[in-house]
């Protein structure tokens, strides 16, 4: 093979950005578990004041800030009930939004509305019609909204894309994605409708579909036949009986989508099964094919070398694509700098709404699939 073939697969790893000079005033809202990692992230930033934190829950937000007060830097931050009262008293350069997925759409809508860029935790919301509105307060906003999708800082997930951007597996015509867990079911807020809205799809699925997508340059959904089910969530035998008597989400899904551009597009995900996998990643291409090795946790993260199968010299054979190992701040860190990097650049959203919007459309369409029981076309409003 030649060098420029082999070089494209070599390590890069991109510096993280300087900061910038001037000082961002963030809110944090919703104080539970994920908002550790955003508020450990700015924690680290020099040029960040962490000024305001609203939770639902009556003096939950109080004590987060003390477990991460160490240092004195969260003294002065004030504390609201909701969003709205946060958003409504303070003057922020952006928002981390950490609540549960049912309020994703009403808490990024109200932020836009008041000028304040937006961190919005994934998955961007439950429905396509929420994702939607959320694109209109964008617009007519002109402010950064971008989605917390870490693993996009991956440089294993950059490597899938470079591989199939560069044209080694030629055109892609049918790619298999997902994976999950054979027991791992979460209790939460997760489970439950009223909060999650979705189940293992707004936990995981999320990220294996947005691997994916994210490499073939995220077509638009056309059709999607879904299926969902929730046989070991609600089952006291599997799940503990407390939790099985709230469950209410699904804990498998499977779907067959089609993409515009003639991709198909075939998609698993479990937080419960009997078998150790749905599956791994494969990405099929007219002269290659991805394999990405499934993990026992979906959660966008890589286990073990990727391979590509293709033809050299008229042989098959089969070239590894060794993980690399990611250097500097972790990724949860690089998520919330690329955010107030775009906002300091008036720059594009780092993960933009207008890729996450089929993202989210094709998870919401296999909930509607499923209800109905047959294939369904994507309809997805103007925005
Ligand atoms: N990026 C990741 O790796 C990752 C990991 C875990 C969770 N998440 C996402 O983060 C989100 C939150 O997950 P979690 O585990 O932290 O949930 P959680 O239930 O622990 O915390 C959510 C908090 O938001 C609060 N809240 C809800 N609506 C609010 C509102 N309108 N105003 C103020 N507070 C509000 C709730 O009271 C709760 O304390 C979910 O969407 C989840 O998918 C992302």
């Amino acid at each position: 093979m030649s060098d420029a073939v082999l070089n494209q697969f070599t390590q890069t790893v991109t510096e993280e950005k300087k900061e910038t000079g001037r000082r961002f005033k963030i809110g944090i809202i919703g104080t539970g578990w994920i908002a550790e990692s955003h508020v450990e992230s700015y924690l680290q930033m020099d040029d960040v004041d962490i000024v305001a934190m609203a939770d639902l829950i009556p003096g939950k937000a109080e004590k987060f800030a003390a477990r991460y007060n160490k240092d004195g830097k969260l003294d002065n931050v004030r504390f609201y009930p909701s969003h709205k009262e946060l958003l409504d008293n303070e003057e922020l350069d952006g928002v981390s939004i950490c609540t549960y997925n049912m309020t994703h759409a009403e808490c990024a809508i109200y932020a836009l509305n008041k000028g304040v860029n937006v961190l919005l935790e994934k998955p961007m919301c439950v429905t396509t019609e929420e994702a939607v509105e959320i694109m209109r307060a964008e617009k007519a906003s002109g402010k950064i909204i971008s989605i917390g999708f870490q693993p996009r800082g991956d440089e294993n997930m950059k490597m899938v894309k470079k591989i199939v951007q560069s044209g080694e597996l030629g055109e892609i015509y049918y790619i298999q994605t997902g994976g999950g867990r054979r027991r791992g079911i979460p209790n939460s807020t997760f489970i439950e409708k009223k909060t999650a809205g979705i189940g293992a799809m707004g936990d995981i699925g999320c990220y294996s579909l947005d691997v994916v997508l994210n490499a073939i340059g995220y077509p638009k959904p056309l059709t999607v036949t879904g299926y969902t089910s929730a046989f070991f969530g609600t089952n006291p035998k599997y799940n503990n009986p407390a939790d099985a008597a709230r469950f209410n989400v699904e804990d498998f899904a499977a779907a067959f989508v089609r993409l515009e551009g003639g991709i198909v597009l075939d998609f698993r995900i479990s937080w419960a099964m009997h078998p150790d996998t749905p599956g791994d990643t494969i990405i099929f291409g007219k002269e290659g094919a991805l394999r990405i090795p499934s993990t026992d946790c979906w959660n966008g993260s890589m286990s073990g070398p990727m391979t590509i199968y293709h033809d050299v010299a008229g042989e098959q054979v089969a070239t590894v694509i060794p993980l690399i190992e990611n250097k500097g701040k972790g990724l949860f860190y690089k998520k919330c700098r690329a955010f107030l990097d775009a906002i300091a650049e008036g720059g594009k959203a780092p993960i933009p709404t207008s890729e996450i919007l089929y993202n989210q459309a094709i998870i919401d369409h296999i909930v509607k699939s499923a209800e109905l029981g047959r294939e369904v076309e994507v309809v997805i409003p103007e925005i």
